[in-house]
């Protein structure tokens, strides 16, 4: 059956012609005139509906008749120039099948519904404009991304999902594990996790970041792209519990390589995705947010800004603003004050560098200064934190002295540590958040509507 049908996104597109072709899809409207019945058929492969004219002359006219909102069919016909507005052809109907037929209690109605009441229906949302719009744009995105790092000789490693270590140092784990939890083996009154399926404790990743400099520091120019996981229990419109990361990592690569990467990738997605989805971006202008497209051309167009995190502290400290949270220098940003500088001071995207080492991750480089540690973190409007990353300590006994300090036994990083003994190079990388990339595109703002299944604290429906 699917190998003869047609797209209706090419459909949409074809020339004339009377050879008859065959549509699959679901019914977004019928109505009737007097001996016609007008189907707006949907395929998902584009925004647009094909109207199918099925005449009163089809042998199951009446079934057809009877299709609702949600119904799938079958329709084979000839494309012909519509005398409709707004579209280029319809197609006459000789045959509909009706594949499968939906009643009133579909809850897909014509009628506007808010994001929340879709998120309930997160297996039929697929089938609304906005939502077939965000995950074509999604497909499209990660088949950018691809093609960013493969122009520019990155090679696409695939680094474990289940692991033994907590590469942020968070503690925000999800514990994999097989033990009886009514009855778990002990040792000395604890979990003796020896005896766990992988006879050690292990996790979800929290970023594939760890593996993927080993393999950077063998094949120079590496990327991963997969899913990540972390157990933070903050419930925010940009926090999901499983999210995708794109983490590029590069030998012989300092900060200032690793930002120039990172903005020149932010540009790349944001231009690729303004080039072939033109009908997606539209809606999300007209519907989602109207200054969208203003804004993501000036962000492809003009340079980004950059500031140490000292400078940012400074500017925060100086800009007179009520903040909720406190700045002072040693203390996180927040959302709040990455809001203010991309979208208040600089109005654009801008990259911070250089953080105290207290509130980063062990494995960042230490700056010369002793304080710092050769960190990046890039903002954009809207979302504030979108990249995160470093170069990274290829110094053995700075990184040794960092893991220390963070609390962190050497001896159970001998592999990391070992890429240190042997060849060490400078190197860096970043995490690109796929998800707030997303949302940046789209302007959609809120995390679950970017994700086809969200996991969020306390949710992990369908
Ligand atoms: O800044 P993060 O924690 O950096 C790392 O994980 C590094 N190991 C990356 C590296 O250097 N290879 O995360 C990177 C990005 C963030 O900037 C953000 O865009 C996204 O991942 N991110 C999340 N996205 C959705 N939900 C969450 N809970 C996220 N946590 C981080
Ligand atoms: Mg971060």
């Amino acid at each position: 059956m699917t190998q003869l049908s047609t797209p209706i996104k090419d459909a949409l597109q074809s020339a004339a012609s009377t050879d008859a072709i065959q549509v699959q899809g679901w019914v977004r409207t019928r109505r009737d005139s007097k001996d016609f019945s007008f189907i707006e058929l949907n395929d998902g492969s584009c925004l647009r509906s094909l109207q199918i004219i099925a005449k009163n002359t089809l042998p199951n006219y009446a079934d057809v008749q009877r299709l609702t909102t949600g119904a799938s069919i079958s329709v084979r016909g000839a494309l012909v120039p519509s005398q409709g507005k707004g579209q280029k052809w319809e197609l006459v109907a000789d045959k509909i099948d009706i594949v499968g037929g939906a009643d009133d209690s579909y809850p897909l109605q014509k009628k506007g519904h808010t994001p929340e009441f879709l998120r309930e229906i997160a297996h039929l949302r697929p089938r609304s404009n906005l939502f077939g719009c965000v995950f074509r744009v999604r497909s499209r995105l990660a088949f950018a991304v691809h093609d960013f790092f493969q122009e520019r000789g990155f090679l696409y490693v695939h680094t474990p999902i289940i692991t033994g270590s907590d590469c942020e140092g968070a503690g925000e784990l999800f514990r994999v594990s097989t033990i009886d939890i009514k009855n778990p083996p002990r040792k000395n009154g604890d979990i003796d996790y020896a005896q766990d399926f992988f006879a050690r404790q292990t996790y979800l990743t929290v970023s594939g970041q760890l593996e993927a400099e080993a393999l950077a520091l063998a094949l120079s120019k590496v990327y991963t792209f997969g899913p990540t996981f972390r157990a933070e229990n903050s419930n925010t419109s940009r926090h999901a519990s499983e999210f995708w990361m794109i983490e590029p990592e590069m030998a012989f690569c300092d900060l200032n390589g690793n930002m120039d990467l990172a903005e020149e990738l932010v540009k790349y997605l944001i231009a690729d995705v303004r080039k072939h989805c033109p009908e997606e971006m539209e809606l999300f202008a007209k519907f989602v947010d109207k200054e969208l497209l203003g804004r993501l051309d000036f962000v492809v167009e003009r340079p980004f800004q950059r500031i140490t995190y000292s400078d940012a502290v400074d500017l925060l400290t100086k800009s007179g603003e009520k903040f909720e949270f406190p700045i002072d220098y040693g203390l996180n940003l927040q959302s709040e004050h990455e809001r203010w500088l991309t979208e208040k001071h600089f109005k654009c995207p801008v990259t911070v560098f250089n953080f105290p080492k207290e509130i980063k991750p062990f494995y960042m480089r230490l700056n010369d200064d002793g304080k710092t540690v050769a960190a990046m973190d890039l903002l954009v409007p809207g979302i504030g934190e979108i990249v995160g990353g470093s170069q990274r300590e290829e110094r053995l006994e700075v990184l040794e002295e960092n893991m220390r300090r963070h609390k962190m036994d050497p001896a159970d990083y001998k592999w990391y540590l070992d890429l240190r003994r042997y060849g060490t190079v400078p190197h860096s990388g970043f995490g690109l958040g796929f998800e707030r990339m997303l949302m940046f595109i789209t302007g959609v703002p809120n995390i679950r509507d970017v994700l086809p299944f969200a996991r969020t604290p306390g949710s992990a429906e369908f």
